[in-house]
């Protein structure tokens, strides 16, 4: 089963077509150049299955409470939906500890579940990515039983194995110095095998051995499996630890500990080694092979953006297409500078590269409590919005960013459902803060997200003016806000994909840049990130704009008046101007 063409397809198609005929003749007409593909300005909305819609009273959520929900998050305007995984597992990390990589776990359905949720975003234009989880499979997956139950196993070279050394006092110590991101040694003894196993994250996640060819078969097959089903793309879990040095060497130490009380380590042996950009290179050759424009996306913690560059595939961008850059937007100050500098990296060093920014996911504080500063919450929420949504980026948006969810992190360890905010707690309280369910609507105490009072998180008593239906009915939400965003950036071809011109780049407080479309037509964005009164000096003149006034499109806190550009402009604290320059 492959994917129906979509209109952006066709259209593009189509362009490719006339730019052809007009190519043929002799009469001079200028190529038409083909519609961008779909995914360059995408946004991608990330579900956490399991908080998202319950539709069978289990307090967990499922693939037929998400199809209940497209009527939402088609109006809502995302192009796509990236779906955490759901595939069977025994959920100590919740589904990205797989032991099967072609079924859906029970408690999320069944896959003709996932058959008709495809076809019913297809049908309302919604393109659905799986969550793809290569570095790791769970410890119950049969390959690793049987690579654990013996050494002369076909399997067993299948993940990474070594035998440490004995101690004076008969202990087997692990080869190195390697801690595990979620806490401890990333070495495990089996006593079956006389070795360890090396597990990045928890120990119920043993690493692939990337080495072996047959884990590429494997994987590869998994991925067809699915795109054979429609899925449009995926993201890459962890995709930046596929492979560890081979001689096995200690890493780096940094100095002091991690919440885990673990040393704080350099990981240049564990994390981002060149070999793994041959196995992207064969996905992408392997993913490019199906119709429909489908598409790779990396969760690619890096240090600096110019590392982001080689996972395009550099100039030749035979890679990932959109590579995520964490550095944008999970920091946690609001600061225009810093801002402006990562806007500036993102266009001149990521070799042509389209970004793909990010600010909220299933693993880290909300940004409304990251950026907010517990006065000016909801300005702040709609600042970050902005600033998101008018890059010449693609965009992940998660669950609840729209509405302005709260972080509900556990009081007490006893709540905790996160291993490492048990293992970590107090200084660790794990990730269960951003995990809680989708806040839907006041019906029930659940928010309208499942009828069983026990649900499988709490849902936080925010709901009762934080929620989706709430936010509908008020036009000046930060969920409607969100709508005319998200519509104005698909409408609007400066937005689209007009390029980035800085504005008043000396100015510590406000962002303001202009986005040009190749028609000349722009728009200015201006966001005072602090919270006094702010002047702008754009000067578009300098900047080869040429304007006489401002016109609102979006504009917080709301005014609609317009402003000639040669006088001084002044924001209000936190405000967010988006204005068409005519
Ligand atoms: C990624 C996921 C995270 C998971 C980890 C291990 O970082 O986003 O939730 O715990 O990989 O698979």
């Amino acid at each position: 089963m492959h994917t129906a063409l979509r209109p952006s397809t066709r259209a593009r198609r189509a362009a490719t077509l006339l730019a052809l005929i007009a190519g043929c003749c002799a009469c001079g007409a200028s190529l038409a150049a083909p519609p961008p593909p779909w995914w360059q300005q995408a946004v991608i909305y990330e579900i956490y299955p399991r908080s998202f819609q319950d539709s069978n009273g289990d307090g967990v959520g499922d693939l037929n409470g998400i199809g209940q929900r497209l009527p939402y998050l088609e109006s809502l305007g995302v192009d796509a939906i990236w779906i955490a995984p759901f595939y069977p597992s025994p959920q100590v990390d919740f589904g990205y500890d797989i032991s099967d990589y072609r079924g859906v776990d029970p408690q999320y359905g069944t896959l003709a579940d996932f058959d008709r949720l495809v076809a019913a975003a297809r049908a309302r234009h919604i393109r659905v990515i799986l969550d793809m989880v290569l570095n790791h499979t769970s410890d119950k997956h049969p390959w690793f039983i049987a690579a654990a139950a013996s050494r002369s196993d076909p399997q067993h070279d299948w993940y990474c194995w070594n035998a440490g050394r004995v101690a004076a006092n008969g202990q087997h110590v692990p080869p190195n110095n390697w801690v595990s991101l979620f806490g401890g040694s990333a070495w495990q003894w089996v006593p079956a095998v006389g070795q360890f196993y090396y597990h990045k994250f928890y120990r119920q996640q043993p690493d692939l051995n990337w080495r072996n060819p047959a884990v590429e078969a494997a994987m590869f097959a998994a991925m067809r499996f699915w795109l054979d089903r429609g899925v449009v793309g995926f993201r890459l879990d962890a995709i930046t630890t596929l492979y560890e040095d081979q001689r096995l060497r200690d890493e780096p130490v940094l100095g002091g500990t991690n919440a885990q009380g673990d040393p704080i380590l350099d990981n240049i042996y564990t994390d981002n080694l060149p070999e793994v950009h041959d196995v992207i290179r064969r996905m992408r050759a392997m993913t490019d092979s199906y119709p429909g424009e489908r598409v790779l996306i990396g969760e690619t913690y890096l240090r600096k953006t110019a590392d982001i560059a080689p996972w395009y595939g550099g100039a030749r961008h035979d890679e990932l297409q959109l590579p995520m850059d964490t550095l944008f937007g999970l920091g946690n100050k609001l600061d225009a500078v810093a801002f402006r500098r990562r806007m500036v990296e993102a266009d001149t060093e990521l070799a042509g590269g389209q970004p793909l920014f990010v600010f909220d996911n299933h693993d880290n504080v909300r940004s409304i409590d990251r950026y907010g500063d517990g006065v000016h919450d909801t300005a702040i929420a709609r600042i970050v919005a902005a600033l998101l949504l008018t890059q010449r980026a693609a965009v992940l948006l998660y669950q609840g960013e729209e509405i302005g969810q709260r972080t509900a992190t556990p009081q007490r360890v006893q709540d905790v459902r996160d291993p490492i905010g048990i293992s970590g707690w107090p200084r660790e309280k794990g990730r269960d803060g951003e995990r809680t369910p989708m806040q839907w609507d006041t019906s029930n105490a659940q928010a309208g997200f499942s009828s069983n009072p026990h649900t499988w998180l709490p849902v936080p008593a925010s709901y009762r003016t934080v929620n989706v239906a709430t936010e509908l009915a008020e036009p000046g939400s930060l969920l409607n806000w969100h709508r005319r965003l998200i519509a104005l950036r698909r409408s609007n071809a400066a937005l689209r994909d007009g390029r980035l011109v800085m504005l008043d780049p000396e100015n510590p407080r406000v962002l303001s840049y202009a986005r040009v479309a190749a028609d000349g037509s722009a728009v200015v964005v201006m966001l005072n990130m602090s919270d006094t009164t702010q002047r702008v000096a754009l000067g578009l003149s300098g900047a080869g704009l040429a304007a006489t006034r401002l016109v609102p499109l979006l504009v917080s806190p709301d005014d609609r008046s317009e402003r000639p550009v040669d006088e001084p402009l002044t924001l209000p604290p936190f405000a967010a101007w988006i204005t068409a320059l005519r």
